[in-house]
């Protein structure tokens, strides 16, 4: 794919000056980019000198470069300000920092401890916080505090006289076209949807809480640090962010058991606790065999799931690999708040069980019941039913609020 390289000024005195990469197929390891990526800078022209907000993946950089001689002498150049520290946003800073003898680097507070871990090197930095502002002459750059969006340090920038929102990641997509404006690029909602999902949405409280802050805010244009701009329909864009980000209202406790069985017998357990959670009109539970559920799927009943539990046999010391594969879909999900238990039966000695439970306790999963419930092969009569009294304790825990 060839690159254009014509001037882009996407409001008066404001330039796109990132870099396409289009041949990307994976992103950070954990996401497909089947349409590519872009690395969305801009060069903000003010009257009394200019400031870049972000800027690109290194390997990209001979292009931003290209697109930043366009449009200013590196002389002018006073802040840099970046939104976010990650090396996509800030892998060209060193070279930049090189080029341009005046320039200051801007990032927040949380920010300045990373830098130095980044770049083993004394940048000339300046720390801003939320509400500060710093001037260009005609034109203003406010700083917002949207921290965790998707690092500690990340804030988003504010251009008050072209109403722009330098978003940051937020509001991003992996979706690499040249046409650049929401209104004119192809249809790229697959891309903003899975771009929230696996980067945004375990922090969604803090999407809440940033949209909070933005509705202060008089932006009539976004621009984030990936993908389309957005300057038509921006509220449908805002309010798709509010409905996923904001927890569904729910009349009863959603607990859900997920259980890989090899012989049937780790499966009654899992419809016995699940009889003993049904026992209780405040909760709403449902069983899943982790075989044959999709990956996505699971992580969508794990983000509705109030609480779960999960079932597994042991099988050469080690529980089986469904469950690994799906205990690894919390990293997509906010975990806070979320209690589970864990059960199954062995054959010998049933490491499975206190592997899981030790990696929910690294997630900071709460366990309401201290004890999981194991038993040795096949579940006798008795066994069975203190399955479904421990399906009832642990229905109770959490309707009690313990762990
Ligand atoms: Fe696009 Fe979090 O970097």
């Amino acid at each position: 794919m060839s690159i254009d390289t014509t001037l882009k000024e996407i409001k008066p005195g404001v330039f796109f000056v990132g870099s396409f990469d289009p041949d990307l197929r994976t992103f950070d390891i954990i996401m497909n980019t089947a349409n590519g990526t872009s690395y969305n800078s801009y060069l903000v022209r003010g009257s009394e000198g200019d400031a870049i907000i972000d800027t690109v993946k290194e390997k990209t950089q001979d292009q931003f470069f290209a697109a930043l001689e366009k449009v200013t002498d590196y002389d002018r150049i006073r802040y840099v300000v970046l939104n976010h520290l990650e090396p996509d946003h800030s892998g060209a800073l060193p070279e930049l920092l090189r080029r341009a003898p005046h320039a200051k680097v801007v990032v927040s507070a949380k920010a300045k401890a990373m830098v130095k871990a980044l770049y083993n090197d004394d940048l000339p930095l300046e720390t801003v916080k939320g509400g500060d502002k710093i001037s260009l002459g005609d034109k203003t750059l406010e700083f917002l505090s949207t921290p965790f969006l998707h690092w500690p340090e990340t804030m988003m920038t504010f251009m008050p006289e072209q109403k722009i929102l330098f978003s940051c990641d937020v509001f991003g997509a992996h979706y690499c076209d040249e046409r650049l404006f929401n209104d004119e690029v192809g249809d790229f909602s697959y891309a903003f949807k899975y771009y929230y999902d696996r980067i945004m949405r375990p922090y969604r409280s803090y999407i809440v809480s940033a949209l909070d802050t933005l509705r202060e805010v008089d932006f009539d244009f976004i621009a984030p640090s990936h993908g389309p701009m957005i300057r038509s329909d921006i509220a449908h864009f805002v309010d798709l962010y509010r409905l996923w980000s904001t927890p569904e209202k729910k009349d009863r406790m959603l607990i859900n058991v997920f259980y890989v069985s090899s012989y049937g017998n780790t499966q009654k357990l899992a419809a016995q606790i699940w009889r003993g959670l049904s026992k209780y009109d405040k909760v709403l539970a449902s069983m899943y065999d982790l075989e044959a559920l999709d990956f996505e799927r699971g992580i969508f009943l794990l983000e509705k799931s109030d609480a779960f539990l999960v079932g597994s046999p042991t099988i050469n010391n080690d529980a089986v690999k469904p469950v690994w594969d799906f205990l690894a879909g919390m990293a997509y999900l906010e975990s806070k708040g979320k209690k589970a238990g864990v059960f199954g039966s062995f054959g010998w000695s049933g490491e499975a069980i206190p592997m899981i439970q030790d990696r929910l306790k690294g997630l900071k999963i709460k366990m309401p019941l201290e004890e999981p419930f194991k038993i040795k092969l096949r579940p006798s009569k008795q066994e069975l039913a203190d399955a479904l009294e421990y399906g009832k304790k642990f229905a109770q825990a959490c309707l009690d609020g313990n762990g």
